[in-house]
């Protein structure tokens, strides 16, 4: 493991950035073997480029308008993704449809953080404050995060890891919002890991986690 070179990480962001920092914090401690090699931010507004600039990751604020068609967007994204050696692409709170040629090339390795328990309250509309809404108005005892494989629609690829948290009957979105993002903030940088070392198979349209070594 120690001899394994860092696993080169993208991020795609397009807000305040706490799960990138809570990505970064673990390599700094020592406690995820990877490197963030590229940030893609869809907003130049995103508080997430002010954490790359402190730690040097070389950010890029590209968004499909930028381009004549989707074709020449996702050429320009994947052109980035070579230069910079990515091996895994991060969604991290990233709220723009990433073009089918890049989901392709990246098949089963790009992952998603949702602040729900998928596949209830994910798809199209339901990001940030609109999904605890909907789970409070909903009246659920649990929500949680999902880390999941993306493919070409929203929210809809396999579950990688999963964590609840208890709804509180005094609970607001952001209350709700905030204990939900302490979990995020473990479960992606522990789905990073487990893709550094090499822990995950995909058998029969699964998702398998091999246990770790020794
Ligand atoms: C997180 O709640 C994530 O699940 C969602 O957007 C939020 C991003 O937060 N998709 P941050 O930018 O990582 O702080």
């Amino acid at each position: 493991m120690a001899d394994t070179p860092p696993l080169a990480v993208a991020v795609f962001v397009s807000g305040r950035g706490s799960n990138v920092q809570a990505i970064q914090d673990k390599i700094d401690r020592g406690e995820l073997n990877a490197r963030i090699a590229l940030m893609i931010s869809s907003s130049a507004n995103a508080g997430a480029l002010e954490i790359a600039r402190r730690h040097q990751i070389p950010s890029f604020i590209l968004t499909a308008n930028q381009y004549a068609d989707e074709a020449a967007y996702g050429q320009a994204l994947l052109r980035l993704l070579k230069d910079h050696e990515v091996k895994l692409i991060v969604l991290a709170g990233y709220l723009k449809k990433v073009p089918g040629q890049v989901v392709q090339s990246y098949r089963h390795r790009m992952i998603n953080i949702h602040p729900a328990l998928l596949p209830s309250f994910g798809g199209q509309g339901l990001y940030g404050r609109h999904v605890h809404e909907a789970v409070l108005n909903y009246g659920c005892k649990v929500s949680g995060a999902t880390v999941h494989l993306v493919d070409l629609e929203y929210d809809t690829g396999q579950p990688l890891l999963q964590r609840c948290v208890p709804v509180q009957e005094e609970d607001t979105p952001e209350t709700l919002a905030a204990r939900v993002l302490a979990v995020e903030h473990e479960i992606l940088p522990e789905a990073i890991r487990l893709f550094a070392e090499n822990r995950i198979r995909f058998q029969e349209g699964r998702v398998r986690i091999q246990a770790e070594q020794g």
